[in-house]
């Protein structure tokens, strides 16, 4: 996720405190690195890709000269880690200097406009129209300030913004809108960052920028107002009493965790996909003879539950494939009308990398959904969908699974209007159900987060789980599963419910907790009866269930309510984030560090 910081330094120069800042930051991930510093009215920027340190030896930052100025470290979401996509952006004049953090919408509808009125762009990126349409507004406005309103008013998304501008050369204009940014004052400066750890070395003394909020800077300190109609906020400053590493992980005690309880913003961020990616792989996958959804661990998982979405909206048959086993089991039939669409949160994955350069020599279609531009996934797909989940530093995929399934299941309601297989109305309900579901988590989280620490105690001397659902529920019962086992070393099952009759059920004794997901839906009649049979031999149920759901929480020792009206294909989205928690605490409770469970890598890139 990109890092901003911006400072008016007060006594000395500003290019060894950005720096600095920048370091701080290094923690959220990042593939390019830029300064721009105001000196003698004129802006000059120095950025490339590459890592701070070695950017820096090649640059030389800590020479620019000036105390106001703006850095960013770049984690890729619009154009590839190059040194033209880098930050800071500039308008035609090299007037208005900016960097962002976040994810214009509407960029695409903004720079066609601006092309036609001559404005020359030279990135990929989406924050550069920013720049541009503020020159653009300067043009009928009496202050930069005016401007820069005027702009924010015209754009949709997630952004944090810091500008420096030598029409206002003593200023720096920042705003916020899902994107983190925090000011900070002290006697070496004025500052504003991403993240509180950019400013600790100077000062504990920060305030939050909130949602829909601008701030001007200066060398006494800020204001703030509301962008929306530029009335003016008061807001004192708090004074944070955080270490470095507590800051890093805003407060919370291990990453793992942060991350999970920012899936209803990395969901916000999946929403917000460029409509035409979305269109080029809807086409690509409706042409295919056969599809195969590929992928390793958590992401085929999202493949798993992907195939029940893709057939229940679009009535079209998919293969979802652990990517290890691909060749072995379909290589031989794989040919020019085979469609791959390889799933992974790196994008480096040696076995998903595998199976499709096998699919490309038999000249099948890649398509890809990942987590990280620039990945050789990207580079070996013939169209890709990035996931804009930020980066996941915790190794247990939390975050990166739910938006994965979120694009997934948008692709499939594509698809499903692409063939001609779902009707006006229901398109609209569902359309306006996919807007909701970040509520939808941030609810589940609020409401659970505590009953499941509870629950995490109770259980924490187990020895063994059982995980059941029925359809696409068997998704979420493999990867809380997955959680479970990675993170607490607990030897758990997972298997489609109605499978358990065969098997499974033989591990059963008095006491054996039992972990049902029951959203309510088409296999609900099927789902308590495999509730009671696990029952009549001694099972403890914990179940998780919609609100209310009295016969449901009738048979269950324990349950977790989930909110109301969430339709049974999207269920993992919501259902999975209880489990994700459980398995946290349960790790927690046990002494070992969620963070990086043992034997395990965050990417696998060895066979
Ligand atoms: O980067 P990828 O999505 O391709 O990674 C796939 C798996 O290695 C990954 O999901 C792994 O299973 C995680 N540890 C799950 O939490």
């Amino acid at each position: 996720m990109c890092g901003i910081f911006g400072c008016i330094s007060k006594d000395s120069p500003v290019a060894p405190i950005i720096i600095q800042g920048l370091k701080r930051l290094e923690y959220r991930g990042y593939d390019s690195v830029g300064v721009a510093t105001l000196y003698n009215e004129r802006i000059e920027v120095r950025k490339d890709a590459g890592k701070i340190d070695e950017v820096n030896n090649r640059l030389r930052f800590s020479e620019m000269k000036g105390s106001i100025g703006i850095g960013h470290t770049r984690w890729a979401t619009h154009g590839a880690p190059t040194m033209v996509n880098a930050h800071p952006h500039s308008d035609c004049n090299g007037e208005i200097t900016l960097i962002h953090n976040g994810v214009i919408e509407n960029f695409l509808e903004i720079k066609e406009e601006l092309l036609n009125k001559g404005h020359n762009f030279v990135s990929r990126t989406d924050t550069e129209v920013v720049a541009h349409l503020i020159e653009e507004e300067f043009k009928n406005s009496s202050t930069l300030e005016e401007a820069f309103l005027k702009a924010l008013r015209r754009i949709r998304g997630s952004y944090a913004i810091a500008l420096i501008s030598s029409k206002e050369p003593e200023r720096i204009f920042c705003a916020r809108n899902e994107s983190p940014l925090v000011l900070g004052v002290s006697e070496k400066g004025v500052f504003c960052a991403s993240d509180v750890p950019a400013m600790l070395p100077y000062t504990n003394k920060i305030a939050w920028v909130k949602n829909g909020e601008a701030a001007v800077l200066d060398s006494e300190g800020f204001t703030i107002v509301r962008i929306e109609d530029n009335s003016k906020i008061e807001r004192g400053l708090t004074e944070i009493t955080w270490t470095l590493e507590m800051a890093e992980k805003q407060g919370y005690p291990h990453f793992m965790v942060k991350e999970i309880f920012e899936q209803p913003q990395s969901l916000r961020n999946a929403l917000r996909i460029q409509k035409q990616y979305m269109d080029l792989l809807t086409t690509f996958l409706d042409r295919g003879r056969e599809i195969f959804l590929v992928a390793a661990g958590t992401s085929y998982h999202a493949c798993l539950a992907a195939s029940y979405l893709f057939s229940k909206f679009a009535r079209l048959v998919t293969y979802p494939v652990v990517s290890s086993e691909f060749i072995e089991n379909y290589g031989s039939s794989i040919g020019i009308d085979s469609v791959v669409l390889a799933v992974s949160q790196s994008g480096e994955t040696f076995d998903t990398l595998k199976a499709v350069d096998y699919a490309r020599m038999r000249a099948a279609t890649i398509l890809a959904v990942t987590n990280t531009v620039g990945s050789t996934l990207t580079r070996v797909s013939r169209a890709y969908i990035v996931q804009q989940s930020g980066p996941e530093i915790g190794v247990a995929a939390t975050k990166t699974f739910t938006s994965q399934l979120i694009i997934l299941a948008q692709l499939g309601v594509r698809l499903a209007r692409m063939r001609g297989k779902i009707s006006q109305d229901d398109l609209d309900e569902i359309e306006g159900v996919f807007k909701i579901m970040p509520d939808y988590v941030e609810k589940a989280l609020e409401n659970n987060s505590s009953k499941v620490e509870v629950l995490s105690k109770k259980y924490s001397g187990e020895r063994v789980f059982l995980f059941l659902g029925r359809g696409v529920s068997s998704a979420t019962a493999l990867e809380g599963r997955l959680k479970l086992l990675e993170l607490g070393y607990v030897p758990a099952l997972a298997y489609p419910a109605g499978e358990s009759k065969h098997g499974p059920i033989s591990v059963i004794e008095e006491g054996t907790p039992c972990i049902f997901l029951c959203p309510k839906g088409e296999t609900r009649k099927e789902i308590i009866g495999s509730i009671m049979e696990m029952k009549a031999r001694g099972a403890r149920i914990i179940s998780i269930c919609e609100e209310g759901d009295a016969e449901i929480i009738g048979l269950s020792e324990d349950y977790l309510e989930m909110p109301k009206g969430i339709p049974e294909p999207l269920s993992p989205i919501v259902y999975v984030a209880p489990l994700q928690l459980f398995a946290y605490h349960f790790a927690c409770n046990r002494g070992a560090d969620p963070d990086k469970p043992r034997n395990l890598a965050k990417s696998v890139t060895v066979p």
